[in-house]
């Protein structure tokens, strides 16, 4: 058995739990949309249709914010198409899926199914076909309360209420040649300064977002966030990252330490950020949007041929996440949790069928991935500040990244309540952790206040097969399950190899 050993100091404090940092995504892809969020008939559909399992399972998650409606879909998509009576909406060719779009779901029914799951929308703009007049009529539709021709279009078409979307997307990916109306940094960077110049008329408070890296290893990483920047950087609040991670080769190790790429994306956009402001004369921050990051395994859907005939809503990128699968993303939302200070916004991509957290069967039964429960519990427990926290454990070489520390690991701080959100990678070996959490038990003048410290509550994903997965017929096969191997004086646990571990602890 390893041996590690962390301390938990309430006064080596990052920043607030950011509510953002649990945001999804929801595009118009597969079956994300349909048979996911919507399916009229389905025995759990509410009236409009909404799926009321998928409902249950998303307020579960403890989803925030959920992005939409893509993606490569929104560089194609008029949004007018999705607004009015059903009966008089176009269907489309869906270029980036090779689908036909029905528009049966818009903006309107996705913002009301938003009010239904109670989290905030967030909106992306097609800077792909279209620019500034189509984004400043979307946020005219959405966001102005009555009197204007399409504020009082949308009232018409039953929305009386404003729908008050306050983060707005400046297009996606746009330095992807995968992109429809992909551009260079300088024209992308241009078109979502005026577009962004334009929407403030209208509303100041936007929270908007450049278009940053679609990944780290992008050709034009760093030079895309700096050229665009330089464009944006008074318009702008965000600037967006994407990564995907995967397992290669049978890398199994390699890939529990791929949080490593993600810390190192974050930390490189970030200064590219500040050195641009410190050029302009700046004090303006400009934060990270990490507003699409998951697990995916991107080479199978590469590999496989697009679909034929322009199927309306196909199965794609329908990924069965095993355990290793949600380790890694444990960890990936322990990276973002300890850059709280700058990322601002997450959101896992996707929420339902595509790379999702929920799978669903059209007509039947919904069910959690492996990935849904770090996601879940990280939601619920990562409370009041982030709290950095460095074990000192043994490491492990890796082809890719080169020596990575087995524990990865970062806590959270609520007053009574402090919870320690660590993954231990090693492949074979249970790692005994040591807890130094003497800085808890002190008092508010920095004496004990006689409190010990005490594990209140410890559970572990874990599986003795890393490749387990859960399925329609066995739901629960990879879950959290109590985690009763640990001791007080010192307070010491066990965490088993390959495993997402959830600690909470409490004054006595
Ligand atoms: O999430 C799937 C796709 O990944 C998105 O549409 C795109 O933005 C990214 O490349």
């Amino acid at each position: 058995m390893l041996q590690a050993q962390l301390t938990i100091d309430p006064a080596h404090r990052v920043a607030p739990v950011r509510r953002r940092t649990f945001g999804t995504f929801v595009e118009h892809l597969g079956r994300c949309v349909y048979t996911g969020i919507y399916e009229p008939g389905h025995p759990t559909a509410d009236e409009e249709g909404f799926r009321g399992d998928v409902l249950a399972l998303t307020r579960e998650l403890g989803v925030t914010t959920v992005r939409y409606p893509g993606g490569n879909f929104v560089s194609g998509y008029r949004w007018e198409d999705g607004v009015g009576p059903r009966e008089r909406r176009p269907r489309r060719l869906d270029l980036a899926w090779h689908s036909t779009e029905t528009n049966e779901i818009g903006v309107d029914e996705f913002v009301r199914w938003t009010r239904l799951a109670g989290l905030e929308p967030m909106m992306a703009v097609n800077l792909g076909t279209r620019g500034v007049q189509e984004s400043l009529d979307l946020l005219e539709y959405c966001n102005i309360p009555s009197g204007t021709a399409l504020s009082d279009l949308r009232i018409a078409n039953g929305a009386k209420e404003p729908h008050d979307i306050r983060m707005w997307c400046l297009g996606n990916e746009m330095d992807g040649p995968w992109q429809i109306g992909h551009k260079t940094a300088r024209e992308y960077g241009r078109l979502a300064a005026e577009t962004a110049r334009a929407m403030r008329m209208v509303d100041p408070g936007l929270e908007l977002v450049a278009c940053g890296s679609s990944g780290s290893s992008m050709p034009t990483f760093g030079t895309w966030e700096a050229t665009v920047l330089e464009e944006t950087y008074d318009l702008v609040d965000h600037i967006s990252c994407h990564a995907y991670y995967e397992e290669k080769e049978g890398d199994l190790g390699g890939f529990l330490a791929c949080a490593t790429d993600m810390e190192h994306f974050i930390s490189t956009v970030v200064s590219t950020a500040d050195q641009v402001g410190a050029r302009l004369g700046s004090r303006k921050r400009i934060n990270v949007s990490f507003d699409e990051w998951n697990v995916w395994y991107m080479s199978r859907f590469q590999s496989a041929p697009p679909p034929p005939d322009w199927p309306v809503a196909p199965p794609l990128l329908e990924d069965h996440y095993h355990l290793a699968d949600a380790v890694a993303l444990g960890s990936l939302i322990i990276t973002l949790l300890r850059h709280s200070d700058r990322v601002a916004a997450a959101c896992l991509a996707q929420l339902v069928n595509v790379i999702a957290p929920i799978m669903t069967e059209p007509g039947g039964r919904a069910w959690r991935q492996t990935t849904f429960h770090p996601f879940a519990q990280a939601a619920r427990y990562a409370k009041g500040e982030v709290v950095r926290v460095e074990p000192a454990c043994p490491s492990y070489e890796t082809a890719e990244f080169g020596e990575v520390p087995v524990l990865h690991a970062v806590a959270t701080h609520d007053g009574q309540d402090t919870t320690l959100f660590v993954v231990n990678r090693s492949v074979r070996e249970p790692v005994e952790l040591e807890i130094d959490a003497r800085a808890l038990g002190m008092g508010t003048d920095g004496g004990t206040d006689g409190g010990a410290v005490r594990i209140t509550e410890a559970t572990t994903l874990t599986h003795e097969d890393v490749y387990a997965r859960n399925t329609a017929d066995d739901p629960g096969r990879v879950t959290p399950r109590s985690n009763t191997d640990h001791r007080s004086d010192p307070l010491r646990i066990v965490l088993p190899p390959v495993s997402w571990n959830v600690i909470r602890l409490s004054k006595a």
